[in-house]
């Protein structure tokens, strides 16, 4: 497997092109299910969990033609109605062609995800939405089975904004009949994201981007014609790269309605942001001020960007509180970080942060999916495991290395 070696230290200047959304990408790829014809969705990101996507979909029955960045899918001919164990446990987001079969085909089985590395992450409120639109849901053999011959609209009060929950229940109700009403519903811009791309296939749908999103039913929808939106998260962590480094950098791509809260806490750190030439200019501070999160729910503090903040404030003047509210385990980075010298302690779902000088390079292994280690360190980093970063970032060390970053891809 690679790994990829930084020495660190280097100053990041110059620009970088944010990728399509890897989280946006996917129920947008999901969503072509709900409609026969030929779909177009363009600038998505080369990772493997759309690789996944596209083997999903074309288990299912569909023509997928994939070049350059663009997916051509043709959902007219879906021969099954399953989604295998082999595919959804290397990517939990295929639950989400749950909601689309179920709507347009009556049924759907999907292999139940299972536990993963940043929790328990159940699947119970996709299930308990769609039962309340009628469907019958039963477990066979580690498959959730649901089936319905025509779903019907309802009031869903969902216990935790989930976000795959609300794509899957959203995208449900569009073929359903009657209006479903989603309460507590999740606000990320991947929900108006895909909320848009429904309202273009012929869906009725408004409220996106609050906490309640209603749904009114139609018979039909048409095929998607989208570009995915510019991944927040990635953009999210340049900013942070450039940050920590002291760096100069402009991203191109990051939206800064999307990325608020990151950015009032960078700016608390110290850091410079402004707008500039379609995306957002950091300067990094010359000395990081430590500042407290807790991760929400958007427009909360995201959950995908706490380890990348970690790593900042590893190195802040002070003492920084780190709650995590979202995910029940996930400060996997947190031995990693220690490994490099950092001071933290963990109680709970806080960690307590003490900066410090420096950060020494040292053998470490990319726990999360969102882990970013080693830019500042003084000498040499060895980031191993890296199939995790993989799955979040496009050409990582590629973006990093135009920015300046002393940072190589090797094979083990
Ligand atoms: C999405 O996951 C993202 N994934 C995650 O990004 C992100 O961390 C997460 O939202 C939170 O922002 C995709 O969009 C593909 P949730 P999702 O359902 O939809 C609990 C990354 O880095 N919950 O909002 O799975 C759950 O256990 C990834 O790209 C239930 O209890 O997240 C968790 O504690 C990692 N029952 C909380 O809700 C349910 O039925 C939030 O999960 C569903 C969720």
């Amino acid at each position: 497997m690679d790994k990829i070696v930084i020495h660190g230290g280097r100053r990041l200047e110059g620009e970088v092109q944010v990728s399509g959304a890897k989280n946006s990408a996917l129920p947008l790829l999901f969503a072509t299910l709900l409609a026969p014809g030929t779909h177009h969705v363009g600038n998505v990101p080369d990772l493997r969990d759309i690789t996944t996507v596209e083997k999903l979909l074309t288990v299912l029955g569909a023509r997928v033609v994939r070049e350059n960045g663009a997916f051509t899918v043709d959902a007219t001919p879906i021969q099954s109605v399953e989604a295998p164990y082999d595919l959804v446990k290397t990517m939990r987001a295929s639950v989400l062609v749950l909601g689309p079969l179920l709507a347009r085909l009556g049924h759907a089985r999907v292999s139940l995800p299972g536990g993963c590395a940043i929790g328990a992450r159940p699947i119970d409120l996709h299930l308990k939405g769609l039962e309340a639109m009628g469907a019958e849901i039963s477990l066979d053999h580690g498959y959730v089975e649901a089936r319905a011959e025509r779903l019907k609209g309802a009031t869903i009060c969902l216990d935790i904004p989930t976000v795959g929950g609300t794509e899957n229940l959203m995208m449900a109700a569009t073929l359903a009949k009657g209006t479903t009403v989603l309460e507590n519903a999740a606000c990320e811009p991947e929900i108006v994201d895909l909320a848009e791309a429904l309202i273009r296939m012929g869906a009725r749908i408004s409220g996106a981007g609050t906490d309640t999103v209603v749904i009114e039913g139609v018979e039909a929808l048409n095929p998607l014609e989208i570009a995915v939106m510019p991944d927040r998260i990635e953009a999210g962590t340049f900013l942070i790269a450039s940050a920590i480094t002291r760096g100069d950098v402009l991203v191109r791509g990051a939206v800064s309605a999307h990325l608020e809260a990151l950015i009032s806490k960078l700016r608390e750190a110290g850091a410079e942001i402004s707008e500039e030439g379609g995306g957002l200019r950091v300067k990094g501070p010359n000395e990081i001020k430590s500042v407290d999160i807790k991760t929400r729910p958007h427009p909360g503090f995201p959950t995908d960007m706490q380890a990348q903040f970690m790593a900042l404030m590893a190195l802040g003047s002070g003492t920084s509180m780190i709650v995590e509210n979202v995910f029940e385990n996930r400060f996997m980075h947190v031995c990693e970080l220690q490994r490099m010298g950092a001071d933290i302690r963990i109680e709970g779902h806080t960690a307590t942060v003490k900066g410090v000088k420096e950060l020494l390079g040292a053998p470490v292994m990319a726990t999360d999916l969102r882990a970013l280690a080693g830019l500042a360190a003084d000498n040499t980093t060895e980031v191993s495991r890296i199939y995790h970063l993989d799955r979040g970032y496009e050409h990582i060390e590629k973006k990093l290395k135009g920015l300046g970053a002393d940072i190589e891809r090797v094979k083990e």
